[in-house]
């Protein structure tokens, strides 16, 4: 058979089981705007080994000091026992390389080495500029190298997509039978498509001399919004790995997500017939971590783990989610580990969804009093984004507080000083007033402006309060307050919401802030609702 014939695109290799090799703290950390330090590699791989992943690549040991050390602690931390992950570490093929990663993985009980070199044209001629027969010899000794440092040797040509198909099989056999156990086709720029890749995955693994006797692993990158689609294909042609990041980290458009190609798997069981060995639900809790330590949020509507994931806000879709939420939804958010939040209000929602929401919060509304209160709502929908379980306490008991406002304390005024000099701390002046009529002032000290007027806010209101997330935007809608804040507080373990818009984003943030505590005094009936 030629390399170029098409073979049968539906194999039978020997096991159901799909690896999830975990490129976040390598691939993903590459890209601009994603490093890790060792201390935040090490919070993600936690989170990694939770998520049970069968393999971490954590890092590339040779590219500098700091990565080795990363390598090593995820190795010596997460590493330790039979039952841990593979930890991984990526090497160019050659020699310092390799060591380096052979000695970064020592630590671990199951370590592995992926070695790659670019096979393509381009690669070759451009970047390494050697012949095919140079690089041919190159994998056979430096694969052979790795092999005799470590029994779990990856190797990767990468760019395969863009190789020659028959250069593309000496390469992989010359890796094989100098001891490679996984052989990884890399989709290096993002140029395949699923037919295309599950055709080259079919011939592989049924053509290449030695094929069955490793695993054959898929990785793709996203630049035409195709990676998971593509790893999916990838399996179907016989690939057995999936080499993914969490929420879609990586190298420019970033690499399949772990996250989409799990639940793909797992939702559509009857489809792909595989199984994958992912604690599913620590797949929300591994990508907020992520967001954490990169700062880096992701959009509302990613698929699997973004806000609006499972949630609702249009009147059709909340009345049958209602009924029965398998009409709007083929996952169950408790299975990804999401905090059910489905039903949205705001200014699409219908009636069912209000009173839903109202009894759910412990108040009732007869009928006549919902139509009341629907108009008030879809009043209040219309000047603000969300309808929160604030603002519905505040409707349903008629208080007279600002919408948003609901609970007892009201930010009067906030004056920041930002030292730059070492003696002065950052410190901001709070004045709040309380329902009561009474008002404190409170001078707090923080890392920064913010952080000491969110100081101040906790002791005023007497709450250990610790900022979780804080977003601002400008609002272009011509309103006078385009300054919107949202943020999400912890307390005691529990996190609260707080939104608000103002002229300054100083106030919206400090108010935001304000706005959570109040929800969480209310929530933990310290104080009635205003
Ligand atoms: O995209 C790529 O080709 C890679 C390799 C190093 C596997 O990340
Ligand atoms: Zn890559």
């Amino acid at each position: 058979m030629t390399p170029e014939q098409t073979v049968s695109t539906e194999p039978t290799p020997a096991s159901d089981h799909v690896k999830i090799f975990d490129t976040t703290l390598r691939d993903g950390e590459q890209a601009p705007g994603f490093s890790m330090s060792t201390a935040g590699k090490l919070v993600m791989a936690r989170e990694l080994a939770r998520l049970n992943v069968d393999i971490i690549e954590a890092g590339f040991a040779a590219a500098s000091p700091g990565d080795m050390a990363a390598v090593k602690a995820v190795a010596e931390e997460i590493g330790d026992g039979a039952n841990s992950p593979t930890i991984c570490s990526l090497a160019r093929l050659n020699i310092r390389d390799i060591d380096a990663s052979a000695e970064a993985t020592s630590p671990a009980t199951n370590r592995r080495i992926h070695t790659f070199i670019g096979t393509s044209p381009l690669h070759r001629d451009a970047k390494l500029k050697m012949s095919k027969s140079q690089i041919l010899t190159a994998i056979t000794d430096l694969v052979a190298h790795a092999r005799s440092a470590c029994d779990d040797i990856e190797f990767s040509p990468e760019d395969a997509i863009r190789t020659e198909r028959d250069y593309l099989v000496e390469a992989v056999q010359a890796a094989i039978e100098a001891g490679a156990t996984t052989i990884n086709i890399p989709d290096t720029v993002g140029y395949t498509t699923p037919e295309e890749i599950q055709n080259l995955f079919a011939f592989l693994t049924s053509e290449v001399p030695g094929a069955a006797g490793v695993t054959f692993s898929t990785h793709c990158h996203d630049d035409l919004g195709l990676a998971v689609a593509n790893s999916l294909a990838a399996v179907r042609g016989g690939a057995r790995q999936i080499e993914c990041a969490v929420n879609g980290i990586g190298e420019r458009a970033g690499n399949c997500s772990l996250e989409e190609a799990v639940m793909a798997l797992a939702t559509r069981r009857d489809h792909f017939g595989l199984t994958t060995q992912i604690n599913t639900p620590r797949l929300y809790p591994t990508s907020v971590a992520l967001t954490q330590v990169t700062h880096q949020p992701i959009a509302r509507n990613k698929a699997i783990v973004g806000k609006n994931a499972f949630a609702h806000e249009a009147g059709i879709h909340q009345h049958g989610v209602l009924a029965d939420k398998r009409t709007y939804e083929i996952m169950d958010a408790e299975a990804v580990g999401m905090p059910s939040n489905s039903i949205v209000l705001g200014k699409h929602s219908g009636k069912h969804a209000l009173k839903s929401r109202i009894e759910a919060i412990g108040l009732s509304a007869d009928k006549a009093r919902l139509d009341e209160l629907f108009v008030k709502f879809k009043a209040l929908a219309d000047t603000q984004r969300e309808v929160t379980d604030n603002d519905l306490v505040r409707l349903v008991t008629g208080s007279n507080m600002p919408p948003g406002r609901a609970g007892p304390w009201r930010l009067r005024q906030v004056e920041m000083e930002y030292a730059i000099d070492a003696d002065h701390k950052p410190n901001a002046r709070v004045v709040m007033e309380h329902e009561d009529g009474t008002s404190k002032t409170i001078i707090g000290e923080g890392q920064g402006p913010f952080d000491a007027a969110f100081h101040a806010v906790c002791a005023i209101a007497d709450v250990s309060g610790r900022i979780c997330t804080l977003d601002i935007h400008h609002v272009a809608d011509g309103a006078d307050r385009n300054v919107r804040a949202e943020s999400v507080i912890n307390i005691d373990g529990a996190e609260y919401e707080g939104s608000i818009r103002e002229v300054d984003v100083a106030y919206a943030a400090v108010g935001a802030f304000v706005v959570a505590v109040n929800a969480a005094l209310v929530a933990q009936g310290r104080e009635k609702a205003a």
